[in-house]
């Protein structure tokens, strides 16, 4: 794992739109796996920027998003769908039959992850996936279990993450469930970008980097893979050893 800690989410965003613009100026038909919730914005914004200052075009990158709500309208101003167009798809040329999210309203749910699995391993697996980390150390919305999961599936969410992003739903209840894509499917991402901002991210980021490798701590698993960079504010950071 190769840790960088940075002062600001700000210097964070720059620092990680650079390895996704330069993978889209190097490899223009990329695969791009991405994250919503706050922690992304500042990265989103910087990659938004770079495109506005011409010289790159995301015409031909496939995206495929993590995770979606499960019976929450496609439209709904809290539908990941809606996240992912509003703070970055809306600000580059990338075409809308490129973008890709679980459809958390589909009635056969089983048929929809594994069309989703299909799709990704199609397209040649993931380039570059993006990562959050939830309080309780999720990552898509693998919340803490007994094993690790494999490919897309439906989640009921954990209390720790209706917690978390209650917050954004003023006028219909959170829901309780998600269909997200599975551990050894983000393992098999060629390259993890992970961002952790915030002193709530903390005790998930020692656990993380420092603890033992158990599906009890999703994220640990990181740990396995060849290709990951953690960025870090200095709150997130600050229960680390070293
Ligand atoms: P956040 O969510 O960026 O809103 O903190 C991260 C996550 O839950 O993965």
């Amino acid at each position: 794992m190769k840790i960088i800690v940075l002062k600001t989410a700000e210097e964070i965003g720059i620092e990680a739109a650079k390895i996704f613009t330069d993978e889209v100026k190097n490899n223009p038909s990329c695969v791009l796996g991405l994250a919503t919730g706050a922690t992304p914005v500042p990265t989103y914004n910087k990659i938004k920027e770079t495109f506005s200052q011409g010289g790159i075009s995301f015409k031909d990158v496939k995206t495929y998003n993590l995770d979606e709500y499960c019976n929450l309208p496609k439209n709904d101003k809290n539908s990941y769908y809606t996240f992912m167009h509003e703070q970055l798809f809306n600000g580059l040329d990338i075409l809308e039959e490129n973008v890709h999210f679980l459809d958390g309203n589909a009635t056969d749910c089983d048929a929809e992850c594994k069309r989703y699995d299909d799709e990704i391993n199609n397209a040649g697996g993931i380039d570059i996936q993006l990562l959050g980390i939830g309080n309780n150390a999720h990552i898509g919305f693998n919340e803490p279990a007994d094993e690790f999961t494999s490919g897309s599936f439906k989640v009921k969410l954990t209390e720790s993450t209706i917690n978390a992003n209650k917050i954004y739903f003023d006028e219909n209840p959170m829901p309780e469930y998600a269909l997200t894509m599975g551990i050894r499917q983000i393992m098999s991402a060629k390259k993890i970008v992970l961002i952790a901002t915030g002193p709530k991210k903390a005790e998930a980021v020692r656990n993380m980097i420092e603890g033992p490798v158990t599906a009890q701590v999703p994220a640990s698993v990181l740990q396995e893979h060849d290709d990951v960079v953690i960025f870090l504010d200095e709150d997130a950071a600050s229960l680390l050893k070293k």
